[in-house]
C-alpha cells in the first residue's frame, strides 16, 4: 500500500499559492462549478482542496467536504471558510489515494489540479469513483499529456523539471479513465491553446 503523499512544494508555497497558481486556476474552476446542476441537500467532496480557491463558487445548499494532506494549504482554506461563515463547508486532512469515506457517499466528487500531483493517479480516480454514488458525477480539471505525439514527447522532455515543481506532464487522461465503471460525458480542453482538461463522468448505476 502506498504511503499517504503530501507534496512539499505546495506546503512550502501555501502563503503564495493564491497569487501564483491560484490566479491561473481560479476562473476555470469557478466556471465549471457554476455550470453544474447541484440540487439542494446533495453532498459534494472536493479532493485536494488546497487553499480553497474554488470554495466560494459552491452554492450554500450543497454540503461540501474538502480534504487535503497539507496542513498549511488547508489552514488557508479553513481561514477563508471561517471569515465567510460558510457553514455548508467542512474541511479536513485526507489522502486522495485512500479516502476515508464509505462507498457511494457523495453525489459529486470533484478534484482540480491534483491528479498529476499524486504518485498513484489511477488509484486516486478509483477512490473518487468508489465514494461517488451510482448515477453521481466525478468532475476533474487537470493538465494531461497531449494525445499529439510531438507535444507528448515535449511533455516527457520537461517532465524532470515539472516533477521538481510538484507535478508530472506524462499522465494521459486515458491512463486514469480506462477500466473505471464510469461514462465520460465531457473530456475537453478549455480552449485550443489550453493545456488544462475538464472531465465530467457519470458513475454507472441508476440516478437517485
Ligand atoms: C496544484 S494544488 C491544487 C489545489 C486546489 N485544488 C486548487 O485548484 O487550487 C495541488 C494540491 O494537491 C494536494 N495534494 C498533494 N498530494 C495529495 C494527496 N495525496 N491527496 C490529496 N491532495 C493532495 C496538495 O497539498 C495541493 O493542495
Amino acid at each position: 500500500m502506498a504511503e499517504p503523499h503530501e507534496s512539499r512544494v505546495y506546503s512550502d508555497l501555501a502563503h503564495f499559492y493564491d497569487k501564483v497558481f491560484g490566479r491561473a486556476f481560479v476562473d476555470h474552476e469557478h466556471e465549471v462549478i457554476e455550470s453544474l446542476p447541484f440540487r439542494p441537500g446533495q453532498r459534494g467532496l472536493e479532493v485536494g482542496v488546497g487553499t480553497g480557491i474554488s470554495l466560494d463558487a459552491y452554492p450554500p445548499y450543497l454540503q461540501v467536504t474538502g480534504i487535503d494532506p497539507s496542513a498549511k494549504m488547508l489552514a488557508q482554506a479553513i481561514a477563508k471558510t471561517r471569515e465567510n461563515g460558510w457553514s455548508h463547508i467542512e474541511l479536513k486532512s485526507g489522502d486522495a489515494q485512500q479516502l476515508e469515506f464509505a462507498d457511494n457517499s457523495f453525489d459529486w466528487v470533484l478534484s482540480f489540479h491534483v491528479m498529476t500531483v499524486v504518485p498513484e493517479p489511477r488509484r486516486m480516480m478509483a477512490e473518487m469513483v468508489r465514494v461517488c454514488r451510482p448515477g453521481g458525477r466525478i468532475v476533474v480539471i487537470s493538465h494531461f499529456a497531449s494525445p499529439n505525439p510531438i507535444l507528448y514527447f515535449l511533455g516527457r522532455v520537461v517532465n524532470p523539471i515539472t516533477k521538481l515543481l510538484g507535478w508530472t506532464t506524462r499522465l494521459r487522461a486515458r491512463d486514469v479513465l480506462e477500466g473505471q465503471p464510469i461514462t465520460v460525458e465531457r473530456n475537453d480542453r478549455f480552449s485550443r491553446l489550453s493545456v488544462h482538461y475538464c472531465i465530467i463522468a457519470r458513475k454507472a448505476g441508476p440516478d437517485a
